[in-house]
């Protein structure tokens, strides 16, 4: 750098206080699952749908809909949603680039949609909201674990 600059750049940086002692950014300790666009992508829009589909479940239970709390709850988040990009993905579906511990939590979120579907069917509105919980629990376990960037 050019003498000259020198001095002034850094009397300006010693001027920046706001700078200087910017917080720290709160540490995020969840693992980096690297995956390639596509599976990443599709993960995404999985995701987006997934919370779509929990908002409708809500306001299913709110007006004691239970039959269609069950059947938004299988069909996009059940065993039945499960292998559904099989088609575009050809072998490059996210699950491939899991790690086993994440895997296995993206299967327990099926199971718990699937379990959530069958209780609701029974038509308890109590014992639906307790099922519904272990459904976002699954949510928060994945979430609270890894993340793709
Ligand atoms: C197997 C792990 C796993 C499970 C289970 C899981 N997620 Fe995710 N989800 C992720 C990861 C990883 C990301 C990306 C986070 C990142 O990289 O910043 C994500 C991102 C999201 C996003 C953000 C999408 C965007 O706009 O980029 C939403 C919304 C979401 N998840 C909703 C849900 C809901 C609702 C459930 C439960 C029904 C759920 N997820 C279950 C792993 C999971």
């Amino acid at each position: 750098m050019h003498r000259a600059l020198i001095l002034p750049l850094a009397l300006l940086l010693a001027a920046s206080p706001a700078l200087a002692q910017a917080p720290a950014p709160p540490q995020d300790h969840r693992q980096l699952v690297n995956m390639p666009d596509l599976p990443r992508s599709l993960m995404r829009a999985d995701m987006q749908d997934h919370l779509v589909a929990m908002n409708e479940i809500i306001g299913y239970l709110a007006e004691n809909k239970l039959a269609d709390a069950a059947e938004t709850a299988e069909k996009r988040m059940g065993q039945s949603a499960m292998g559904k990009h099989a088609a575009i993905a050809r072998g490059q579906g996210p699950g491939r680039f899991m790690p086993d511990t994440m895997r296995q939590m993206g299967w327990n979120m099926h199971d718990a949609a699937t379990e959530f579907s069958k209780v609701a069917k029974t038509g308890d509105q109590a014992k639906s909201l307790a099922a519904l919980q272990q459904l976002t629990s699954s949510c928060v376990a994945c979430h609270m674990s890894f993340r793709t960037r």
